[in-house]
């Protein structure tokens, strides 16, 4: 099977993507008989490129990586914004990856109700959208027939979204507990380590963990997306990131971290959803943790989830919770599932 993707968004995110596209060409096919091109990218900054016949990747990501923009691609047609991209192109893949938004989950939200609506399949990583308006769009594809995924809103290509859908489709999902944010975790091990806030943070987003705007990060309110997302998503909640209280580790200093840790403690910023008389729930606020507690042994841009099931007790996956390549992984995961590889 051959497919044409569009990326709508050139970031982090995208660039992480586009690399595995490029140096898994061969092992995929060869696997799994998937074959594809990828015919336009579309970015507010970067700018945009629709090529018919498909791009050489390695040109478009050196491009990016030397100038920063696609400027100098020198074949296919320049200027298209993104949702002439995606009405219009010829992909059938759109590969949403825009800055995510939890406020009203634009531009994302228009780029995703108009690919459903010309049934093209949609993968994402893309927090905004599914957070807000998760029953709509998985409504709007089932009716077209095409595939919505967003395994990489939750815990990056660490297995969380398509894990409970699927393998664990079965078990009633009462409880989701973890760390779900990865530049917090990375902030507050460094910071264990004395290093200031301001320098952690700025390592951060150079390591590409954090979002656009890490107030995101900071202020818990990605951590509440995610958790919002998994409520919703694997418990059948209807919550909105504004039912639940969140706080993030903004408040906390390097003094109280020097005090919880001659107190054998740490700090750790953790999603919490759970069913009340059949309501879910959620919150999302830092909390001091010992040695006792698995989530202190949880360190770096690494995140851990525990899901507490009728069937399975509780079942804890741990993983890469932001960057690059790990994030681009979610969206491979999520191609090989419509793909229907196995
Ligand atoms: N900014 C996010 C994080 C990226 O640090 O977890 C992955 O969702």
């Amino acid at each position: 099977m051959s497919y044409r993707l569009a990326f709508i968004g050139f970031g982090v995110v995208g660039q992480g993507f586009a690399t595995l596209l490029r140096d898994k060409k061969e092992f995929l096919m060869a696997k799994f008989g998937l074959d594809y091109k990828v015919t336009a990218i579309s970015d507010p900054v970067k700018g945009s490129v629709y090529q018919e016949e498909g791009f050489d990747l390695s040109k478009v990501l050196a491009l990016v990586e030397e100038s920063g923009n696609l400027d100098g691609y020198d074949k296919g047609v320049k200027g298209w914004d993104s949702l002439k991209t995606v009405n219009e192109s010829n992909a059938d893949v759109i590969v949403e990856v825009s800055p995510t938004n939890i406020e009203n989950g634009e531009p994302g939200i228009s780029h995703i109700r108009a690919a459903l609506g010309k049934k093209k399949h949609v993968i994402t990583t893309n927090k905004g959208p599914v957070a807000l308006f998760y029953r709509e769009l998985s409504e709007l594809a089932r009716k077209n027939n095409v595939a919505f995924m967003f395994e990489g809103t939750v815990l990056s290509g660490t297995p969380a979204i398509n894990l409970a859908l699927s393998t664990l489709a079965g078990a009633d999902v009462q409880d989701i507990k973890g760390i779900m944010n990865g530049t917090t975790n990375y902030m507050l091990t460094k910071m264990a380590e004395g290093q200031s806030y301001d320098a952690v943070l700025a390592e951060a987003q150079k390591l590409g963990y954090a979002e656009t705007k890490p107030d995101a990060d900071v202020k818990g309110w990605d951590a509440q997306a995610k958790i919002v997302i998994l409520a919703n998503v694997v418990m059948g909640g209807d919550l909105k990131p504004n039912h639940v209280p969140t706080k993030g580790i903004t408040e906390i200093t390097l003094d109280d971290i020097a005090q919880a840790k001659k107190n054998g403690k740490k700090y750790r910023l953790i999603g919490h959803a759970w069913k009340e008389s059949g309501v879910v729930r959620a919150e999302v606020s830092p909390a001091l943790v010992g040695a006792d507690d698995f989530l202190y042994h949880v360190s770096g841009v690494t995140n851990a989830l525990t899901f507490a099931t009728d069937a399975l007790n509780k079942v804890t996956i741990v993983g890469p919770g932001a960057g690059k390549i790990e994030t681009g992984f979610s969206l491979l995961t999520d191609f090989l599932s419509f793909h229907g590889a196995r």
